[in-house]
């Protein structure tokens, strides 16, 4: 495969200019869930409401503002990959014939997946059903657990993620593995995931202010609840280790508010900031009352801080976004496994 005009590594210790003038397949029908059955029987708790099926396994919540709060962060992340849905080499010419993405939420990436690849077919699963009904023939919605085994009947030209990161208790053998077995060979793996950390490159986010002292909790709480908010940086050591080959990636930096010079940077970091602080309240609520036993008041006076500090132009933060797409070896390809101590 000629990969000679695909971009390679994006150094993540770019510079950004701050702004200085600112002011402040078709699954197995039997491993699939119909919705006439509980899972739309949404447990309520906090205000909020959470997935029916398997309840209790995911902590963010699936009501509405969450829903809304979906359907905007997928176009922010487009926007942010230089309007791309996907950086795996899928040929237009000769598409997947089936598509997944895993853990699809709203299903907006599927659905535009699905216009784009009209000849493809494309699958969505989810613990919720909260994806709308109108969609493309061609695309296909499935309540799933997909950290349980994957029985689908076809084998996949592509398979995607994104922003998983709390949703597994190991990334490794519940998606990657499974993703290695459920592809043809040649096929794609590809996983874009938000690291969740601040980091900022000149000294103007407090390492002991609010935003990084929340973010170090909520790390730890999901490590107590054993789903780990760290995924984007392990993602190149799994693909390589799970088998993948022509394994590549991409670092991104995704600006917390408006204080990047650059115009295209400033609105995306507007909007992000703006998504973010939009969902710190589902983000925080279950992981800090289960693991820390904070009430729902303690929790949103602290939210007050982060949300202060969040959308001050003054502080330079950013999350790195990894991107990593790696191939599933042909049948009989000399693959050089990776070196082991
Ligand atoms: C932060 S959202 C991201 C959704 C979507 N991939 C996107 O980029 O907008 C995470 C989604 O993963 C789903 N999820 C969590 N655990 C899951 C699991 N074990 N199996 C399937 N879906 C899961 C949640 O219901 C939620 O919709």
């Amino acid at each position: 495969m000629d990969l000679k005009n695909f971009q390679f590594t994006f150094d993540c210790s770019d510079f950004i200019e701050p702004d200085v003038c600112a002011s402040p397949a078709s699954p197995d029908p039997d491993d699939t869930i119909s919705l006439s059955e509980s899972v739309l029987d949404f447990p309520r708790e906090f205000g909020r409401t959470y997935h029916a099926y398997r309840a209790g396994s995911y902590a963010f919540p699936n009501d509405i503002p969450e829903q809304e709060r979906l359907a905007f962060q997928g176009p922010i992340i487009k926007r942010l990959f230089g309007d791309r849905l996907y950086f795996a080499p899928l040929s237009q010419s000769n598409p997947p014939r089936f598509i997944l993405d895993v853990a699809t939420g709203v299903g907006d990436w599927a659905i535009e997946m699905g216009d784009m690849f009209p000849t493809s077919e494309v699958i969505g699963t989810d613990l919720s059903p909260i994806q709308p009904a109108m969609v493309p023939p061609n695309v296909k919605f499935y309540v799933d657990d997909s950290s349980d085994e994957w029985n689908f009947t076809d084998k996949f030209g592509y398979i995607h993620t994104r922003l998983t990161a709390g949703c597994w208790s190991n990334f490794e053998t519940e998606v990657a593995k499974q993703a290695f077995e459920a592809l043809e060979p040649g096929g794609w793996f590809e996983s874009q995931e938000v690291e969740g950390v601040f980091s900022c490159d000149d000294g103007t986010l407090d390492p002991a202010g609010p935003m990084c002292t929340w973010l170090n909790e909520m790390r730890d709480a999901a490590e107590i609840m054993e789903r780990p908010a760290v995924l984007g940086s392990i993602l190149k050591e799994v693909f390589e280790r799970v088998g993948f080959v022509d394994v590549q990636d991409r670092i991104f930096k995704i600006p917390t508010n408006e204080w990047p010079r650059d115009e295209r940077l400033k609105e995306i970091g507007r909007l992000w900031g703006e998504n973010f602080s939009q969902g710190l309240n589902g983000f925080s609520i279950q992981l800090m009352n289960r693991v820390f036993g904070r009430s729902p008041a303690e929790i949103e006076l602290q939210l007050v801080k982060i949300r202060e500090e969040l959308s001050n132009p003054q502080i330079h933060a950013y999350m790195p976004v990894f991107v990593v797409w790696g191939r599933k070896p042909y049948v009989g390809e000399q693959v050089n496994t990776p070196m082991t101590e």
